[in-house]
């Protein structure tokens, strides 16, 4: 049986007019950056997190750059985030010329490690960025206590987690600020792409709707040196309607996870995602994690089985970051996971067969090379 890592048509079909009655609407009012439809999704959107503003940017990566920029961070200040994350989260502090500084993850949420926060903070530390991987949040609280203690303002990286729960309350809700991608293959994606900020904070959300427009405050009166960083109209569109389609998605998500727990939880060389008591998880990505991944991914693609890997090389080991100095064993949970991490299909649309499927075959492939387990089971 042939099972893609992600089928958006499937997705889409469904709901295709609706789609193109919003995409339609934008045209025939020509509101094609930012505008009315923009605005429309930043109330809806706000409502269902349960905050007070969403401001629509272009991207994730702009919402995190302009979260940060809006908390006045810059040059020769620092940034505590996480190695396993996508290249953007640290993108995002540079581009502010401030420097990421990386803490492991913990080594079953793969969520940063509240215990290791304390010692990387120093007295250039001016944020935190925790990152939901995968769909499931930090623990927020823990993080929370160490970030309030020296004053430092936290800003969620929730662009995997769009509608998940900690203690009952949103992704994007919990710090400062929350940072969302709306990338199409996300749990809310657009057609193209998209991103917002999240918060609570009225003047945080001005300064970065200010930020995002060239730094107008009116048209033609700049007050600060911005950049172009607005959501487009057809995209406010759109996601004006995939987000009605967010909780049902997520719940088959889940469904499709507990299906893959049942299948794989008891396989001794497979460990398969661990959900914390406080959490909803989303899965934006359903990670297992195999000894010999990369054998293990090319066997199950010739079988037409087609996953992931997010992400091969931890943020600290990218060329890019050379400069940093970090090397092989900085962060010895995020490298063991980069080499072993092995996304498996997960959308909603999948089917229960093609669940089974995949479980299968990927169980026949590790008990197969079973005598060069690397893994050890928790
Ligand atoms: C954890 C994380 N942060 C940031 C981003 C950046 O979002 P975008 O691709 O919309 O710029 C992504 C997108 O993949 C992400 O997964």
């Amino acid at each position: 049986m042939k099972v893609p890592f992600l089928d958006l048509n499937a997705h889409h079909q469904p709901i295709r007019e609706q789609l193109d009655a919003a995409i339609r609407d934008v045209m025939d009012k020509s509101a094609f950056a930012g505008g009315p439809f923009v605005a429309a999704f930043e109330r809806e959107f706000a409502r269902y997190c349960g905050c007070h503003e969403a401001v629509g940017t272009g991207s994730g990566t702009d919402a995190l750059w302009l979260a940060l920029l809006a908390l006045d961070i810059g040059p020769g200040d620092e940034v505590v985030t996480v190695p396993s994350t996508f290249m953007a989260t640290a993108e995002a502090i540079s581009y502010c010329q401030a420097r990421p500084q990386f803490v492991d993850i913990d080594e079953q949420t793969y969520t940063m490690d509240p215990g290791l926060l304390e010692r990387a903070i120093t007295p250039r530390t001016r944020a935190i960025i925790p990152v939901h991987l995968f769909g499931q949040c930090a623990d927020m609280e823990a993080i929370l206590a160490v970030a309030d203690r020296h004053g430092i303002p936290v800003i969620e990286d929730a662009c995997q987690a769009h509608g998940a729960l900690y203690k009952g309350k949103k992704a994007g809700t919990l710090g400062t600020a929350g940072c969302f991608s709306f990338y199409p293959g996300k749990n809310l994606g657009a057609m193209g792409e998209a991103g917002a900020v999240t918060t609570n904070d009225k003047e945080l959300a001005e300064k970065i709707r200010i930020l995002r427009d060239h730094g107008q405050h009116e048209k033609y009166s700049h007050s600060r040196i911005g950049w172009n960083a607005r959501m487009d109209g057809i995209q406010g569109a759109v996601l004006n309607v995939k987000l009605k389609q967010l909780d049902g998605g997520n719940n088959r998500r889940r469904a499709h996870g507990l299906q893959y727990d049942k299948l794989l939880g008891d396989v001794p060389e497979i460990i398969t995602p661990f959900e914390a008591p406080h959490n909803r998880h989303v899965y934006h990505i359903y990670a297992v994690r195999v000894p010999e991944r990369d054998e293990v991914l090319k066997t199950l693609a010739a079988k037409g089985i087609h996953c992931g890997i997010h992400y091969p090389i931890p943020v600290h080991l990218q060329e890019a970051y050379g400069f940093l100095g970090y090397g092989d064993g900085s962060f010895p949970v995020a490298e063991r996971c980069a080499q072993e991490f092995l996304s498996l299909p997960m959308f909603p649309e999948l089917t229960r067969e093609q669940v089974l499927a995949v479980a299968t075959e990927l169980k026949s492939c590790v008990s197969a090379g079973k005598t060069h387990c690397i893994c050890v089971k928790q």
